[in-house]
């Protein structure tokens, strides 16, 4: 099957496929405050990740791009509502563009509709130094997310199936390139034991990417005869995944997987990340409502976002990792097994 082929595939299933929803958001409780004293004037939204300062707290996440017209369209719409809100974005993964030139466009219309926008590069952790400075370059990304895809690699008949030394090539590709990156899971999430060694590199970032949201098991197993079921329900949900990351990282850490509502962005940062990146739910709003609903509801969250924050008297999203939440069933049980609670 063509690599064009398999991302719009990818786009269709991503929209069609059922989510579990299991990201243990419903069981983070946020503990109200009666005295905030704070108007929602004193709130700011800004954030910084790896030293970038985002005007909010989350972001379009990696997608797409190298799969002819239709991924051209798809991210110059997502780079316009982008713009127009003021938020990040990163397009999906360019190693199509770096091995074929004439897919290029599909990724540097990004930079065309936003020229001064917040734009992150995507990479997986396979590319080597050289791959990951051209994917950079190719869209004068302020920032580069390395992908961690085990799982869907291993899900797809032509899949990668051996992921040595992957480690060693992020470190690399950090110690070499002169802007921040971010290491990020697409929906089974990073574990404190990954943290850990991700920690010793010079990366700027770790997106947890946990389980709940875009699930590319379930997606390659509804387009595959021979099914790998088990990989289903494989994975850490985003909200366990997002605090044992944090507990043991000193890098900023970011919050991804199953992300659809202002307060599920607003968990995420009560948990420990400085943003959280959303994929699935902007794309579906794009695909079946348009650009407009997009920005619209990308507002939406801002507005949110300044009116949860003054209800818990936070000036500022840093104030937020320090306001009291309580964890409750199987949220709070991983937690306590795992030694975070
Ligand atoms: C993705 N995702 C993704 N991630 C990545 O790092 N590189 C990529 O090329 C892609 N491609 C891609 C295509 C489509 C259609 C979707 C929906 C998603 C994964 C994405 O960035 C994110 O990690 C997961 O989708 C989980 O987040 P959501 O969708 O639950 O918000």
């Amino acid at each position: 099957m063509s690599r064009a082929k398999r991302k719009l595939d990818h786009i269709e299933y991503a929209l069609s496929d059922k989510q579990s929803g299991k990201t243990g958001f419903d069981e983070v409780v946020i503990v109200h405050q009666s005295l905030p004293d704070r108007s929602v004037n004193d709130v700011s939204l800004h954030s910084e990740v790896g030293g970038l300062l985002l005007s909010s707290p989350f972001f379009i996440n990696a997608m797409t791009g190298g799969g002819g017209e239709k991924t051209s369209e798809i991210n110059a719409s997502l780079a316009r509502a982008a713009k127009e809100t003021g938020i990040a974005l990163s397009v999906g993964s360019q190693m199509s563009a770096i091995k074929d030139k004439q897919e290029r466009h599909t990724y540097q219309v990004v930079r065309k509709e936003n020229p001064d926008g917040l734009i992150f590069g995507n990479i997986g952790s396979e590319a080597t130094v050289s791959q990951a400075i051209e994917a950079a370059e190719m869209i004068e990304a302020d920032a580069l997310q390395i992908h961690l895809n085990v799982i869907q690699e291993l899900a797809m008949p032509e899949g990668d199936r051996a992921f040595n030394g992957a480690l060693e090539r992020i470190a690399r590709i950090s110690d070499e390139l002169p802007i921040p990156v971010i290491v990020k899971e697409t929906g089974f999430g990073i574990s404190s034991e990954a943290a850990v060694k991700l920690n010793e590199t010079s990366i700027a970032a770790i997106d947890a990417g946990g389980y709940g949201g875009t699930n590319f098991s379930s997606i390659e197993n509804n387009r595959q005869e021979r099914k790998k079921l088990f990989f289903n329900e494989w994975g850490i949900p985003t909200a366990a995944s997002i605090v044992e990351t944090a507990a043991v990282t000193n890098k900023d850490v970011l919050a991804s997987g199953g992300i659809h509502k202002s307060s599920d962005v607003l968990k995420s940062l009560l948990l420990g990340a400085s943003a959280a990146g959303i994929a699935g739910s902007f794309l579906r709003i794009l695909t079946e409502q348009g650009e407009k609903q997009l920005v619209e509801e990308i507002k939406f969250f801002q507005d949110d976002l300044i009116m949860m924050m003054t209800a818990l008297g936070c000036k500022t999203v840093a104030d937020l990792k320090h306001i009291p939440v309580v964890l409750t069933g199987n949220l709070y049980h991983w937690l306590n097994v795992r030694g975070f609670s």
